[in-house]
């Protein structure tokens, strides 16, 4: 259950004064910025433990702006993860670190007093490289309540909740509305919703697309929203009366109330019985200001408009869902990422995506706790294709970047066999294109897209989700080496691990300037993004994420999805189905995730034995007897 204190600071920090979520003010009185950090977080003060009145830079809460400050510190990174494969007891190697920057300390330390000089203390500070925080941060609390009175708070929400639901029958139909639609989870849900006899009416909100020439950016043309509602239903294949309980309306969860008109406000308030909010700014690489409008005012239109509909006369209104992810941990090593305790990451966050999440995430405990709505938090970890298909319809982003990239160098590569230069130019994107940054020990966890759907779908007839934040994730994830060998016996290519620390300090810039200097700038970049964006996620010291609300809270069944055999099926389907991303038309992808669906549950039924188990020779050779690879048309 969401406690009335986010959690205590981490290990080593000094407990700062409490304080609920309000607007900071500076030491002049004057409100600061609306969309600062500071609203969710304080900077204290290590020697007086008191908040340091100043506006937080959001560059500042990112691992980035804490490593490879000098040549010392990317040494000392690098050897630290080495040991770490070497003995294989990141504890040990972590501690060890730990009491080396605690010996540089005191060095530099005894040098400034026996000079008499603070100026000569951080001088040699700075040139052994040691780093000494003298502030920390914590999250502000979400309300100035006692824990028992916050169990209390939630316990009635769930009590109403419960009351409201069954008032409404032993089959209860329920009216949703859905941000997100149009996304990778909201595709999935959409097309889980079709089958699902609870859910009545499921209300979308859809933003207009603009689509561009994608050389000049010129707007060619608009598709409405009710446009992107019938194709999204064309390629989900929900036709017939399974259709009609679709409405797609107009909105924009920047705006207040959604951006939806006044009319079907009115008609939405005495309708509806939940809001699920998935939209979001998925993007590793955004810049603060466009994550926070997307992320954090997104969501807080989201629990405003809930809030209006809970409170509207002649409501029936049950619940909220929020949809979050479990990487609001950031950064976090030796502890386990516990779903209820929201702790500011002792190693910060891997970029604003993160940050805003969980800025979204205190704000959710805010209007629990404050205002009374009863909303639950769903957090998925990584979500990947679906567990048996790897189908994704038509998602390219998150671990299938990578693994598209992967697979496009290994054809340009076989592409340029001819010759003796193609083939000098091809051992060259092979040696750089095939090492990715990681370190062979790193946990990831993914989560299939269907099991994360299914538990945002259970939590609609679970009062007891009210208050809680729950983990949609595995318990078996899946570690980098394991990804490089089925990445490896899938898509036949070799991909190597390489140092993260080293990869950015010292290949990533060499192989960048000598690709530049080769004509190839635009893989150049490519590569720089790539390894920019997914190296944190697989460095040492990832968050491991308690997992059992899912089944304990949601009752999903206690087996989740087999990590390795979701993450062979991803390669298979990105390989086979999306030409790792070179089929792009969305109509074209609906058609062939059709047909692969259909032949995979046929080489299931010939076989016997799950498609993800067989071994790739086998697994290609069912796969050619059913579907001409060329045209991608049933035999
Ligand atoms: N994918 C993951 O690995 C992952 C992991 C953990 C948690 N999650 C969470 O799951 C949720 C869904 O993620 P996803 O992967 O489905 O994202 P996605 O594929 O990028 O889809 C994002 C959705 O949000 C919509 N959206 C964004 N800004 C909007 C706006 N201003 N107004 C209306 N709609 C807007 C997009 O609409 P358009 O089509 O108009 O752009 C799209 O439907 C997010 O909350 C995300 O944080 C995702």
């Amino acid at each position: 259950m969401v406690s009335s204190r986010t959690a205590p600071p981490e290990r080593g920090t000094a407990e700062a004064p409490s304080r609920e979520i309000t607007p900071t003010l500076n030491p002049k009185g004057e409100m600061l910025w609306e969309s600062s950090p500071s609203r969710y977080i304080a900077k204290v003060s290590l020697a007086t433990g008191k908040e340091v009145l100043r506006p937080i830079d959001p560059d500042e809460l990112l691992v980035g702006a804490h490593r490879d400050k000098n040549p010392i510190d990317v040494t000392a990174q690098y050897l630290a993860s080495r040991l770490i494969q070497w003995t294989g007891n990141e504890n040990a190697v972590k501690d060890g670190l730990r009491k080396v920057n605690l010996l540089g300390i005191k060095l530099a330390e005894t040098l400034g007093s026996a000079m008499g000089s603070k100026a000569v203390e951080k001088r040699a500070r700075s040139l052994i490289g040691v780093t000494d925080r003298d502030v920390f941060f914590k999250f502000r609390e979400a309300s100035h309540l006692s824990e028992k009175e916050v169990k209390a708070r939630i316990e009635k929400l769930q009590r109403d909740a419960r009351l409201l639901l069954k008032a409404r029958g032993r089959s209860p139909r329920l009216h949703v509305l859905l941000t997100g639609a149009t996304g990778f989870l909201g595709k999935e849900l959409l097309a889980q919703a079709a089958n699902d006899r609870r859910i009545e009416r499921l209300v979308s909100v859809v933003r207009p697309e603009s689509v561009r020439d994608p050389k000049t950016k010129e707007v060619l043309r608009v598709v409405s929203p009710a446009q992107r509602g019938a194709l999204l239903l064309k390629r989900l294949h929900i036709t017939g009366a399974k259709a009609k309980k679709f409405v797609f309306l107009g909105g924009d969860i920047e705006k207040p109330d959604l951006g939806i008109a006044p009319r079907e406000m009115a008609r939405l308030k005495k309708t509806l019985t939940h809001v699920v909010h998935c939209a979001a700014s998925v993007s590793f690489d955004d810049t603060y200001e466009n994550s926070f409008r997307a992320n954090v005012q997104g969501a807080r239109n989201a629990l405003q408009f809930a809030l209006g509909i809970q409170g509207a006369k002649g409501t029936k209104f049950i619940q909220h869902i929020a949809i979050e992810t479990s990487y609001i941990h950031g950064r976090k090593k030796k502890t386990t990422a516990q779903e209820n305790a929201l702790v500011f990451p002792r190693n910060f966050y891997n970029n604003f995506y993160e940050l805003t999440k969980a800025m979204a995430s205190l704000e959710t405990d805010y209007t629990l706790v404050d205002k009374g709505l009863r909303v639950s938090q769903l957090l998925p970890s990584i979500v990947i294709g679906h567990s048996k298909t790897g189908n994704n319809r038509g998602d390219t982003k998150v671990v299938n970047a990578p693994i598209n990239a992967f697979g496009r160098s290994k054809e340009a590569m076989d592409a340029l066999q001819a010759d003796a230069v193609g083939r000098g130019k091809a051992w060259l994107i092979g040696a750089i294109a095939l090492s990715f940054p990681g370190d062979a020990s790193a946990e990831l966890n993914l989560v299939p897209v269907d099991r994360v759907v299914e538990g945002i779908l259970a939590a609609l007839t679970v009062p007891e989700s009210i208050g809680e934040r729950i983990h949609l994730a595995t318990d078996n994830r899946i570690r980098s080496d394991d990804i490089a060998r089925i990445t490896r016996e899938e898509i036949g290519i070799d991909v190597r691990l390489a140092d993260p620390t080293l990869f950015r300090n010292v290949t990533l810039p060499i192989v960048k300037a000598a690709l530049e200097r080769g004509g190839e700038p635009k893989l150049a970049n490519a590569l720089e993004k790539l390894g920019t964006i997914f190296g944190g996620y697989n460095e040492w010291g990832q968050p491991i994420h308690d997992v059992g609300n899912d089944v304990r809270i949601l009752g999903l069944p206690v087996r989740r999805p087999n990590t390795e055999h979701a993450f062979r099926m991803l390669c298979r389907h990105n390989k086979f189905v999306q030409d790792f991303g070179k089929v792009r038309d969305l109509d074209e992808i609906a058609r062939r995730e059709y047909l692969w669906e259909k032949a995979l549950g046929d080489i299931e039924h010939k076989t016997g034995r799950q498609v993800a188990s067989l071994p790739p020779d086998e697994f290609r050779r069912f796969l050619t007897q059913r579907i001409d690879l060329k045209s991608f048309t049933e035999r």
